[in-house]
């Protein structure tokens, strides 16, 4: 037997044994180049065939072939094995559905705010911002509602020890700004405000309000009516009317309630809901914050977020606004 095919034989087992243990599609490209390249082992043993003799010549032929074979055979059944195991050593299964990711959108209140600031900055107000977090001062004081003012009892809030509150209107932004700035003022402020309400259909201990204030010279109850119906116009259509009902509000004199009128309401008749708080500022809120009430006059109106959703978008209990399902929240 010639030393060939020992050599052949030998280089056979080695090359089997190294495609066993490679772990990559490199590295069995490379014994392949190194086997059955070009330049590669088989080739040149090839050429030493015409030194052995000729009875053995078909033998050499044949461990040729089986070399070949079995060499192709192993690479293939490797390639085979790495591509089925790649996706299992990452613990990815490539054929998987996607995770399919739901786009996020406004929450309702939100969408009521910026629906309501875009109608009010079109008429002039400038938004401002102001502490969930007041002081008794800001909140009812300044507020022309001293502690002993029967309006204090409606207005129960959650106390802080050290005597701050959470805020029960948006209204203690009206002290803040104009105790900032001279007149004139048109400001709107969106935000939270809390009140000890046990929780029902209508009530919750936490809500939003969208503040009005406008301070200037020679502003009447005229422009206030103006303003409300323009924004209830914008807001609910141009076929909605508005009532002012006198009412009362401790920092405002006189003060009224301001109704839209909603037709065909929920299919049925024509109905009044209440929308807005409102009033002539009181001559006390303004000397409070050193403005001169015989210079300056002005109007303030408090509107409720969760209202006008519920009357928008015809939601029946205002919880749902804070449970956060989103089966509820995506319809909108
Ligand atoms: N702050 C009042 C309330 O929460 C509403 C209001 C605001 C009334 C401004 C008059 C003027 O009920």
């Amino acid at each position: 037997m010639s030393d060939l095919i020992d050599k052949m034989e030998a280089a056979l087992s080695e090359a089997l044994a190294d495609l066993d243990a490679a772990a990559d599609e490199k590295s069995i490209e490379e014994i392949k180049i190194r086997m059955l390249g070009r330049k590669g082992f088989l080739p040149a043993a090839m050429k030493e065939i015409k030194n052995v003799s000729n009875e053995e010549k078909p033998l050499i032929g044949k461990v040729a072939n089986k070399v070949k074979t079995e060499l192709n055979n192993k690479i293939s059944e490797k390639l085979d094995a790495l591509e089925d195991s790649g996706s299992a050593v990452d613990g990815i299964d490539v054929t998987i559905p996607g995770r399919q990711r739901k786009i996020g959108k406004k929450h309702l209140i939100t969408r009521v705010i910026d629906d309501c600031v875009t109608i009010f900055r079109r008429m002039g107000f400038v938004v401002v911002d102001g502490p969930e977090l007041e002081d008794e001062y800001h909140n009812f004081d300044a507020l022309n509602t001293p502690a002993d003012h029967p309006s204090r009892d409606s207005q129960d809030t959650f106390y802080l020890l050290d005597g701050r509150l959470l805020r029960t209107q948006t209204s203690p932004v009206q002290i803040r700004t104009m105790e900032k700035q001279d007149p004139p003022v048109r400001i709107v402020c969106p935000g939270r405000c809390f009140r000890r309400d046990t929780p029902d259909a209508t009530h919750s201990m936490n809500f939003s309000q969208i503040e009005g204030l406008h301070i200037d010279t020679n502003i009447s109850m005229a422009d206030l009516k103006g303003t409300l119906l323009m924004f209830a116009q914008e807001m609910f259509g141009e076929d909605v009317e508005i009532r002012m009902r006198p009412h009362f509000f401790p920092f405002t004199e006189p003060s009224i309630e301001c109704d839209v009128l909603f037709r065909n309401f929920k299919g049925g008749k024509d109905s009044w809901l209440e929308i807005f708080g409102a009033g002539m500022v009181d001559p006390n809120v303004l000397t409070n914050v050193g403005y001169d009430p015989e210079k300056v006059t002005g109007y303030a109106f408090g509107l409720g977020i969760e209202r006008i959703a519920m009357l928008k978008y015809d939601i029946p209990d205002i919880r749902y606004l804070y449970e956060n399902d989103i089966r509820f929240l995506e319809q909108f």
